[in-house]
């Protein structure tokens, strides 16, 4: 990934999750991607290899630790780059919630994406309950201890910020919550690597959020079914009030 002189580069990831928008989209999408930023889009695993060399770059939304094996409905790290994929989503709290992923088995997909040549864009993120009790920045600590592996640098993995309550909700945190929990994760997570936010980015909040220190670009699920909706976003991130430290 190339940088910016002075700023990160922004980095824009949508996750169309159980969804297909159709080529349309991601066709619309690679003409109007803005100069200056890297946009992806994640689709079901077998729409990666017909929605790859299209002109946007494909990521994959999980993988096995294991490079192959007796693993039913699995998908190795290396099966999703033979098909096109250039990174992987490890850790996304709907699988930790709807398949038991713990930081463990995070931190082996980052691993094995790392083991395939992928990019691991490693998710972390609080419940309500746990912001509640003041605990965020403690659990996201612990997290990030737990799934992103010795080894990550800013080249192999991205951190995600995705507060669970946040995402498909249209709630947001504060913007004072988001710049503490990212200066936050500055602080503890590897030299460099792009801290995305996630949870409820729509277009009409994207410049105020992109717009804050080690906001680095953004992990984007509803809204990047909808193309003009996601380039939109990937501008704001661009926008010329955009200050970086
Ligand atoms: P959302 O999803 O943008 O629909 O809230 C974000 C995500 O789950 O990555």
């Amino acid at each position: 990934m190339t940088m910016q002189s002075g700023a990160m580069r922004p980095f824009i990831v949508g996750n169309w999750k159980m969804n297909d928008a159709g080529t349309g989209v991601i066709d619309t999408i690679a003409k109007g991607a803005p100069e200056g930023a890297d946009l992806m889009i994640c689709p079901p695993a077998p729409l990666i290899a017909p929605y790859s060399g299209r002109g946007v770059d494909i990521g994959a939304q999980a993988c096995h630790g294991a490079a192959s094996g007796a693993h039913t409905g699995d998908v190795s790290a290396e099966i999703l780059a033979g098909a096109g994929a250039s990174a992987v989503i490890a850790g996304h709290s709907e699988r930790r919630a709807d398949h038991g992923e713990n930081d463990g088995a995070v931190a082996a997909q980052a691993q094995a994406a790392w083991r395939a040549g992928l990019r691991a864009i490693i998710c972390v993120g609080e419940t309500e309950e746990e912001r509640a009790n003041g605990d965020a920045l403690a659990v996201v600590s612990t997290q990030i201890a737990g799934s992103v592996p010795t080894g990550a640098t800013s080249e192999n993995t991205v951190i995600a910020y995705e507060p669970v309550w946040a995402i498909g909700t249209g709630l947001v945190p504060s913007l004072s919550d988001i710049q503490d929990m990212h200066a936050h994760i500055r602080q503890i997570a590897p030299s460099g690597v792009h801290i995305l936010y996630g949870g409820s980015l729509k277009p009409g909040n994207a410049t105020d959020i992109c717009a804050l220190p080690n906001v680095d670009g953004g992990l984007i699920g509803g809204a990047s079914l909808n193309a003009a909706d996601f380039l939109a976003i990937a501008q704001a991130a661009l926008s010329p009030g955009r200050v970086k430290p």
